[in-house]
Formats: C-alpha cells, sequence, structure tokens
C-alpha cells in the first residue's frame, strides 16, 4: 500500500481556497469538483489500458483505451457527493455505488445507513470518495463493505482531500495494500475529531447547512 500527497501546484493553491472560511458554498462545491478532478486522475495513473482499433479521419490506427464501465465511483454520503461530478468529469463512463455512513458524534465510531453497489464490483476497481480522512472509520467501514462483497484491497483506493496523520494510521494498520490519494497530510485531530487545520465541516461547507 502506499499514500500519496499530491503536489501539483494546482492542487496546493485550489486547496488554500478551500480551506479559507471565507468561501461560500458555491465556490467550496466548485474547487471539491476541481480537486476531485486531479486526485481521481492521479488514482487511475496505473489502470489497465487495452489496444484497439480505430480509424482517424485520415487512416486506421491503434489507440489505447480504458474500460470505464469496470471503474465504480463510491461517495461516502453526504461530503463525498461533492466529489463525484469532479470524478466523473474523469470517467465519464464510471458506476456509482452510494455509502451513507455518519459518525456518532460522541463515540466518533462510524454509523451505517445505506449501502448500494454496481454490478460486478468485485471485478471493477472500487475508488471510495470522502473529502475528510479523519479518524479513518469512516473510511475503513466503506472498505469493510466492498470486502465483504469479495473485492480485494488491491482493488480499492481512497481518494480523499485532506487527511490526519491518525486517520491514515487507522487503514495503514488495517490492511496490506489499499493506497491513500490526499491533496494535503494535515497535523492532528481534536477533540471531536476534527482535522486541524482542515477546512470544517465538508459536509456543511458544500451543501450551505451552516449557520
Ligand atoms: N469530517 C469533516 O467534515 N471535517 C473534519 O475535519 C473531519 C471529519
Amino acid at each position: 500500500m502506499a499514500v500519496y500527497e499530491i503536489r501539483h501546484p494546482l492542487v496546493k493553491h485550489n486547496l488554500t481556497k478551500l480551506r479559507d472560511r471565507r468561501t461560500d458554498y458555491m465556490d467550496f462545491r466548485r474547487l471539491v469538483s476541481s480537486l476531485s478532478i486531479f486526485m481521481v486522475y492521479e488514482a487511475l495513473r496505473d489502470i489497465n489500458l487495452s489496444e484497439v482499433d480505430i480509424i482517424t479521419p485520415m487512416e486506421p490506427t491503434k489507440g489505447k483505451s480504458i474500460d470505464e464501465k469496470s471503474i465504480n465511483f463510491f461517495p461516502v454520503i453526504r461530503a463525498g457527493l461533492a466529489m463525484t461530478d469532479g470524478a466523473l468529469m474523469v470517467v465519464p463512463g464510471a458506476r456509482v455505488g452510494h455509502f451513507g455512513i455518519f459518525r456518532n458524534e460522541e463515540s466518533l465510531e462510524p454509523v451505517e445507513y445505506y449501502r448500494k453497489f454496481p454490478p460486478d464490483v468485485k471485478n471493477g476497481l472500487n475508488l471510495i470518495l470522502d473529502p475528510m480522512l479523519a479518524t479513518g472509520g469512516t473510511s475503513a467501514l466503506a472498505v469493510d463493505f466492498l470486502r465483504e462483497k469479495e473485492v480485494p484491497e488491491s482493488k480499492i483506493k481512497i481518494v480523499c482531500i485532506i487527511s490526519a496523520p491518525e486517520g491514515i494510521g487507522k487503514i495503514v494498520n488495517s490492511y496490506d495494500k489499499i493506497d491513500i490519494y490526499t491533496a494535503s497530510i494535515d497535523d492532528k485531530l481534536n477533540e471531536v475529531g476534527y482535522i486541524l487545520p482542515g477546512l470544517g465541516d465538508a459536509g456543511d461547507r458544500a451543501f450551505g447547512t451552516l449557520d
């Protein structure tokens, strides 16, 4: 397994705007979409290519092609939904499953309320979309849902935007082959499980549900 921190200047630039408390929900959503394009692009860097025959307006040639339908995105409701548009811009033919998981505010433990899978998930490449890898509990539960469907660990990737060392540690200690893609590894969690410096509550900021 590996942890990839994407250090491209455009990623860092957009992330800074995303973190800024003055960024309103319209810009926040737009920035999450842009960042998700970059993150998914990186997460698919090693995807299989097959050769295809095509004919250009000039002559027949060979091209390279991915099997878009074999890629499954799993946004974790709610904040992960904001990453879906960007992910689908990169792979319009991908399928989208959903995991509904919330965090118990007291125990900080993840609680499931919904899961929906595309067909043949065990033969696909499965990207979990969850912008904040905080305690790691939510992402780990999402991984476990996929493992219950016999998806090999090597076919599961976690795509987030900000991660905490605690969350990365949880995934690294629980699994052998799950890659993590993040735009930043922040300092730590606070006492109620929020990432510092972080960006606050990603779901509230994306969907305008803050006071
Ligand atoms: N979820 C969020 O939205 N923000 C955090 O900082 C941690 C978890």
